[in-house]
């Protein structure tokens, strides 16, 4: 099973400000940069239940009828969720994965910044995609944080686009 990360980011390497606004990432021109691609290649989200908070305040629940997992460690609600397929699950990346593999899932797109962290020092994670956003916003939920040990990238690509929006795809070695 393959874990991949697909995420904007400002250029000080911000997920969100830090009341969760994600405004900023519209900043430039709106093009498109392989999100759908991506999107269609999954078969299971794995999001942060602080994502998880945020998208609910969307309205509409943005994953279609993919299979959604929130980690929490607290029990959650999810019954505002009228047309999604979602449910919890908790514990180390390791045993998330396991239970997801036994299910037969292929490709999981993992989400959330404290969730990304923590799936990256477990060593779990396989692709990372960061689309930088031309922006600073000083403050905020970052990408990254705190980690183990250093963790080696494999530069697979960068592409820039027009409106200013620079992505780079990166590669990980498994068990790092
Ligand atoms: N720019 C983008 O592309 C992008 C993408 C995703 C998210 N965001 C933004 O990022 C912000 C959220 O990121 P965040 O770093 O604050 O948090 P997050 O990763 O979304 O959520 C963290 C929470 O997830 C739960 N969790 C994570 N791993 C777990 C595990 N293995 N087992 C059990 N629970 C686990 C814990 O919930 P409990 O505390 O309930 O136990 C933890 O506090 C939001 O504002 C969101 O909109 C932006």
């Amino acid at each position: 099973m393959k874990l991949s990360v697909f995420c904007g980011v400002s250029v000080d390497g911000f997920l969100a400000r830090p009341d969760h606004s994600l405004d900023f990432l519209e900043t430039g021109e709106q093009e498109p940069h392989g999100f759908e691609e991506f999107y269609n290649s999954v078969d299971v989200v794995v999001i942060g239940r602080k994502t998880f908070d945020v998208v609910l305040t969307f309205g509409e629940w943005p994953y279609g009828k993919k299979q959604v997992v929130v980690l929490s460690s607290n029990p959650l609600n999810f019954s505002s969720i009228k047309n999604g397929v979602v449910e919890q699950m908790s514990g180390e990346p390791s045993e998330v994965v396991t239970q997801l593999k036994a299910r037969n899932f292929k490709h999981a797109y993992t989400d959330g910044g404290i969730t990304i962290q923590r799936f990256l020092s477990s060593g779990m994670i396989d692709r990372m995609i960061v689309t930088r956003v031309p922006i600073l916003i000083g403050t905020g939920i970052p990408l990254f944080g705190p980690i183990p040990h250093d963790i080696t990238l494999r530069h697979l690509a960068t592409r820039t686009f027009k409106g200013g929006l620079v992505q780079s795809e990166y590669e990980l070695s498994a068990n790092q």
